[in-house]
Formats: structure tokens, C-alpha cells, sequence
């Protein structure tokens, strides 16, 4: 994936240092070719951009409530998504990521990367529990914060997983998924680690 001036000013606004974790997710994207994406903290829209440069599905959705911690308003990541050329294939929605309840939305990979406590990550995850289908994959962004760390391992215990991934990227990342992921998963760390 190039990057272009446009996505180089986003992803100095948001404060990335490394390339790995975005880069991991778009070819996460690339290699499992999901339907239905849900992103759970859009921020200023910097991962919404890298996973929907490799998008060819349905619809990504990305939430935010906006509370300040990085972007105020839905106008500034909608103003990158639409810079960066991919504002046609993101769509954001402003509400409360521990109540996002789209009945018709059933996503094959789940970004969680909104709330760091347990108690609103596991919200977060019950309200969108009965739409996942049966084979989806679950990124949790920093990972080594204790309580997110706390909630991936407890999320493993459930049937629905068999695998967990811990790539060293950004502040740690979790991705949990059925074994039928287990290629595709470790060819996007490869390429997620080559990059700087
Ligand atoms: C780390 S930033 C997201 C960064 C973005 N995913 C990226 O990598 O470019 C976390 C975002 O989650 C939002 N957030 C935190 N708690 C939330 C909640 N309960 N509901 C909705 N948004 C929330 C904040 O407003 C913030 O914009």
C-alpha cells in the first residue's frame, strides 16, 4: 500500500509512530477479504483509512461518540476518509461504541480499539455478540494496558476461538479468531513486521 501525502498527514495527526499495526490491519483486510467490517473507535479515521485501502466488501462501519480524546467532531475523520479516496466506503456512525446494535450488521472482523476498561469492553462486545458470524475475527488494539489485556485473555475462553494472536505493534494488539484464519493472520504480521 502506498502512502500518500493525504494518509501521511492523518497519520501524523494521529500520532502514530510505526507503520505496523495499520499496515497489519489493511492486509488483514487483503488476505481474508471480509464482507462487513466493524471499527469501534474511528478517532480521526487513520485505521478506518488503511483497512478500507484493502476493502472490496460490503460495508465497513466505523463508531465514535466523539468525546475529545482525539477527534471532536464526525467532520474530521469524514474529512480524511474523503482525502484519502476511501470516504465512500466507511461509514460512520456517532454513538456509544458499548450500545452500537445494527440488527442487519453481522461483521466478519471487529476492530476494538474505543474503550480500554473491562467493564466497556465487554460491553462492547455483548452488544454485538449475537451478530457476529460464526467465523469472525476480533483485533483489540493496546493490549498492554492490564484490563484490555485482562479481557482478550477472557475472551479466548469462548468456543467461538481457537487462536490468539499478540503482534508486538503499536501498544500491543490481540487478534482472536477460529483456526481457519491461522494463514492469513500470520501473513498479515509478516507483513505488518516488515514494515517500520
Ligand atoms: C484510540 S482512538 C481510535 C483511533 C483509531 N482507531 C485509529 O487507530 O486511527 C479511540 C477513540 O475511541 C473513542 N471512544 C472511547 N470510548 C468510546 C465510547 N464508549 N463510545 C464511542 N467512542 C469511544 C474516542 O472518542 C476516540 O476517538
Amino acid at each position: 500500500m502506498k502512502i500518500i501525502p493525504e494518509i501521511q498527514e492523518v497519520i501524523d495527526q494521529t500520532g502514530y509512530k510505526s507503520l505496523k499495526s495499520l499496515m497489519f490491519l489493511h492486509y488483514l483486510v487483503k488476505y481474508t477479504n471480509p464482507n462487513n467490517i466493524l471499527e469501534l473507535g474511528t478517532g480521526f479515521g487513520c485505521s478506518s483509512i488503511f483497512m478500507a485501502k484493502a476493502f472490496i466488501g460490503d460495508r465497513i462501519i466505523s463508531v465514535d461518540d466523539y468525546r475529545g480524546d482525539t477527534s471532536v467532531t464526525m467532520g474530521q475523520p469524514h474529512d480524511n476518509l474523503v482525502k484519502c479516496d476511501v470516504g465512500h466506503k466507511v461509514m460512520l456512525e456517532e454513538v456509544d461504541s458499548r450500545f452500537f446494535n445494527d440488527p442487519d450488521f453481522h461483521p466478519n472482523i471487529v476492530f476494538m480499539d474505543a474503550s480500554h476498561n473491562k467493564v466497556d469492553l465487554l460491553s462492547e462486545y455483548v452488544s454485538i455478540e449475537e451478530k457476529l458470524p460464526k467465523d469472525h475475527i476480533i483485533v483489540i488494539d493496546d493490549l498492554f494496558s492490564t484490563d484490555v489485556k485482562e479481557f482478550a485473555v477472557d475472551l479466548l475462553k469462548k468456543d467461538c476461538y481457537d487462536l490468539c494472536f499478540m503482534p508486538k505493534f503499536h501498544d500491543g494488539m490481540a487478534v482472536l479468531s477460529p483456526y481457519v484464519f491461522q494463514n492469513e493472520i500470520l501473513a498479515a504480521i509478516t507483513k505488518g513486521a516488515s514494515y517500520a
